[in-house]
């Protein structure tokens, strides 16, 4: 196993990219196809920035992708790619999703990587991500455009199945995914929701922000 970090360890940098984290994103996009180009794409936990500039060199020079971290994480916007805006904030805050919002009001894509900071306990870190990942996809629902795509990392463990679930009600279609470049031996799966369905409250649709893409 440790070859195979190694190899993604110097895949990433021979490539330019400043984490092997970049290959979770990749993968499943190869598969599924969901950065497009001209794409919005909000990018959640983003430091040090290896998802954001793959999903830039895939949405292209019309796209736009939002970068939001604690850390700060701000990326040099490249020849060819799309514009990278960089928001250093808490997700948990409406100040920062406020900031979100002066920059787009919908997006074709919502990415979530975040983790927080393991402290070993495994219950307590599960919950912790869970949280996360909780937060991610409210704003998801509130920023994704109808048919958007939400991808997000979440630890395995209790409740995982009824985030699970609760994901699946708002989407076309909804996969976990494991990506090969994942270590096997890390708790983490991805959690993905293609054609989003739209904003509904109580059945009924009352949001349909039409994607333009
Ligand atoms: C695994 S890293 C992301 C790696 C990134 N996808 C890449 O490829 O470069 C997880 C990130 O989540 C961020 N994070 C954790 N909690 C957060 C929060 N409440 N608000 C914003 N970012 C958070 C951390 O600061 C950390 O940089």
């Amino acid at each position: 196993m440790k070859e195979v970090q190694d190899y993604y360890f110097k895949k990433a940098q021979k490539e330019g990219y400043p984490a092997r984290s970049v290959y979770k994103l990749e993968e499943a996009n190869l598969k599924h196809g969901f950065l497009n180009r001209g794409g919005r794409v909000l990018d959640i936990g983003c430091y040090p920035g290896s998802w954001s500039l793959y999903s830039a060199k895939m949405v292209g020079p019309q796209g736009l992708v939002i970068g939001v971290d604690l850390q700060n994480g701000k990326r040099r916007v490249e020849d060819g790619k799309a514009r990278i805006e960089f928001i250093r904030g808490d997700i948990m805050t409406d100040e920062t999703s406020a900031a979100i919002t002066a920059f787009a009001a919908d997006f074709h894509v919502v990415l979530s990587d975040m983790a927080p900071q393991t402290t070993g306990n495994k219950w307590s870190d599960q919950q912790k991500s869970l949280e996360l990942s909780r937060r991610a996809f409210d704003l998801a629902r509130k920023f994704l455009a109808k048919d958007g795509v939400f991808y997000c990392k979440v630890f395995d463990g209790e409740d995982c199945k009824e985030f699970f679930d609760e994901v699946r009600r708002c989407f076309q279609k909804a996969k976990i995914v494991k990506p090969k470049s994942s270590r096997q031996e890390s708790r983490e799966i991805f959690v993905l929701g293609m054609g989003y369905k739209g904003n509904l409250i109580g059945g009924t649709q009352v949001v349909d922000k039409s994607n333009d893409r």
